[in-house]
Formats: C-alpha cells, structure tokens, sequence
C-alpha cells in the first residue's frame, strides 16, 4: 500500500468533535470514541498539499468557483458513477442538511408528508419537523440479518399529501447499498405517485466489493427529473469539516424553486478551503481513495468475524458500504437506557444510540470503523470483555 491507514494519529486538542467532544457527550474522556461519522485517518496528501498551499497566500477572501472546479465534479461522478450531469445542474451547500431543509421547504408545503427509511441518518427528521411537514416513517423489514425496503407499507401509506421521499443510499446506519431493482422498483414508486427523491448519496464513494453504488438519478430520464442528489467527498476523503456539498438538481423547474429558497436563505455562500479541496480530491485523489475503500473493507471483514466469532450475545448487519456498522445488542436482554449506561461505564465505547436513528433503533448501536486496525480492535476487545462479564 502507498499510504498507511494503520497509523494512529493522535485527534485529542484538534476540536475534533469525535475526540474532545466526548467529555461534553457522554460526560468522560476515558471512552473510545466510535459515534461521530469521519474518518481518524488524514486525507488524502494532495488535497493538504492544496489545502496548505491556498492558505499560504495569506489571503482568505471571497471566492469564485471556476470551470476546473466544476469539471472535477462532473468527471468524477461519470467515470466513478457513470453518470453524466452538467454545470448548470450543480449547486454548493454548507453542509449537507442544509440543502436536504431547502428542499424541504422548496418542493413541499406546510403539513405535507416527507417519507424515510429508518432507521435512518436523524437529522433528516429534524428537515422535515422543524419545517412543520410531517414524516411518513416507512420502516425498512429487518430480516434474517438484512434490510430491505418495506414496499407494501408504501402503497398503503401513501396518499396526496406524501411530497416527498428522502433517499440513504449508501444507507446510515445499516450499511446498505441499495441494488439497481431496488432503486428501479422506489423511483417507479415515487414516479406514479408525483413524489420528488432526495437522494443523500453522501457515503457513495465507499462501496465495497461486489457492490456498486448507484445514483438514483442515473437510472432514467424521467427519473433524473424528479431527483435531488446530494453528494461530496466530504465522507469519502474525510473533509466533512469543510462542509463540502454538491448538490445535482437536471430538472429546471425544481431548480428554479431550489434556488429560490436557498437565495432567501443565503446557503449557497462559498468557503474557499472547501472549493480547494473538492478540487483536489476529484482531480488527484482516487488513487487514495480506491486504498482506503480496500483498507475499510478490510476492517469490515476484521469486525463481522470477531463479531460472529467472539460474541454470540451480539450480532452485526455487514456493510455493504460505509465505514459504520450496525451492532445489535438486543441479545443482551437491556433496554436503550440500560445498554448506554452499560456502554458508557463497562465497555467504555462512545457509540452512535441506536434509538436516535428513529424506528426500528432499539437495541441497535451504530459503530464508527474508519480508524486504524489497532483502535478497532481495541474498540472491539473492549465490547467483548464486557459482555463476557455479564
Ligand atoms: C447520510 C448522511 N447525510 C448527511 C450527513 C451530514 O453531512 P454533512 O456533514 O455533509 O452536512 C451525514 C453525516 O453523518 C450523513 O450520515
């Protein structure tokens, strides 16, 4: 390997919110953080380069996003994806959430329905509710160890008011990619009923073998239509701090809203750190990532054997991409205030709660795995110990 994910970097006095953050979450420091979703390894070494040599110039101004920048987008979604979309279709965003409420509030009104998948990623319910819409929760069927889109509790769910689904894919927290038949048999869905998609695509850039991530968008024209896609490298070469967001609208209709609403709320404001690192992570940085895809993949297959192997209490639902996973502790017979106390006191990990990430959270830690084998394990060696001693 070129770059070497196994080396631990120390994040403590960084104001990571993984790291320095715990004191405040879980009241200790003495955890191992695997809740918040970003990477413990540096990124790639062409966009510090970038990022080291923007800053030396001392000048920190406003800034403009210029043809190369848009081109990186577009070449790395055709030849990672195989999608191809234009300049005129791409808006930035400080942060993915923000451009998921502006389409909130572009695409549906007050009292209209918004559908998700959950468990899912919790923020998008905070989009929906604290712009007074309602959520339509179309649970995903847990079974035999996989997840799967509950279709028959759409069509029973789904009436005029329903406006809006928003999409996971890859899926936070269960690790899903969801396959071409399932996103053909969604968009059908979402096509007869009038029902605009934003697509969090955000994880797409980590896929493991023998699956592909596909963005929803790329399936149809009519598809491409009535589709949001938001994406970045902010997960992939681990800049989420630079809020780095894409967003790819075709339809100019929906853009049109879009951008009404993000203009009245002034979101599209530029940072000039995050155009430099777009940049380089799209223009110079696959070699890096195609090496941390193998890395994850790797402490993917570490963490489901020791899990199968070493916990018969515990289960795990294996990533088909991501870097976290999706444990589950309802074997050990404790409800979710008992398993934080116990996660907290005796295994000593900061988990990601399984109840925040909605319906069908019970019982369900999410674990972060983007670290380095050796926190991993440590991660894992102490979640053993502790169960064993119950
Ligand atoms: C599915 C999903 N969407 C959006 C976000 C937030 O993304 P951003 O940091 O780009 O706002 C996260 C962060 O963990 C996420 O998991």
């Amino acid at each position: 390997m070129k770059y070497n994910f196994d080396k631990v970097v120390d994040r403590w006095n960084t104001h990571s919110e993984k790291w320095d953050g715990m004191l405040e979450k879980y009241g200790t420091t003495d955890l191992l953080p695997m809740w918040e979703a970003d990477l413990d390894f540096p990124t790639a070494p062409c966009i510090q380069e970038a990022i080291v040599k923007r800053a030396e110039h001392g000048i920190y101004g406003y800034t403009l996003r210029e043809d190369s920048f848009f081109n990186s987008i577009i070449n790395w979604q055709e030849k990672r994806n195989n999608w191809k979309i234009k300049k005129e279709w791409i808006r930035n965003s400080t942060g993915t959430i923000p451009a998921v409420s502006v389409a909130v509030n572009a695409f549906t009104r007050p009292g209209d329905k918004v559908i998700i998948q959950d468990p899912v990623y919790y923020r998008f319910l905070d989009s929906i509710t604290f712009n007074g819409r309602h959520v339509v929760h179309n649970t995903m069927k847990y079974e035999n160890g996989q997840y799967h889109i509950d279709f028959d509790d759409l069509e029973k769910q789904v009436n005029s008011r329903v406006k809006m689904l928003i999409l996971c894919n890859p899926q936070n927290p269960v690790g899903k990619v969801f396959s071409k038949e399932e996103l053909i048999k969604l968009g059908e869905f979402c096509l007869r009923n009038n029902i605009i998609i934003i697509s969090d695509e955000v994880y797409s850039d980590i896929v493991f073998s023998d699956h592909k991530h596909i963005p929803i968008a790329s399936l149809s024209k009519e598809l491409e239509m009535c589709t949001v896609t938001l994406f970045g490298p902010g997960k992939g070469f681990n800049l989420s701090g630079l809020k780095p967001t894409i967003i790819a609208i075709a339809n100019p209709n929906l853009m049109e809203a879009y951008d009404f609403v993000s203009q009245g709320m002034q979101i599209l404001l530029k940072n000039t750190f995050s155009i430099e690192a777009i940049e380089a992570a799209y223009v110079g940085g696959e070699d890096w990532l195609d090496e941390c895809i193998k890395y994850l993949e790797g402490n993917r297959d570490f963490m489901v054997d020791f899990v199968k192997n070493k916990m018969p209490k515990v289960d795990i639902v294996k990533p088909e991409g991501t870097y976290i996973a999706w444990m589950d502790f309802n074997g050990l017979g404790m409800n979710d205030e008992e398993l934080e106390k116990f996660a907290v006191k005796e295994m000593k990990i900061g988990f990601k709660y399984g109840y925040t990430f909605g319906r069908g959270g019970e019982g369900f830690q999410r674990v972060n795995f983007g670290c380095p084998r050796a926190l991993l394990e440590e991660g894992l060696t102490r979640i053993e110990k502790a169960v064993k001693k119950l």
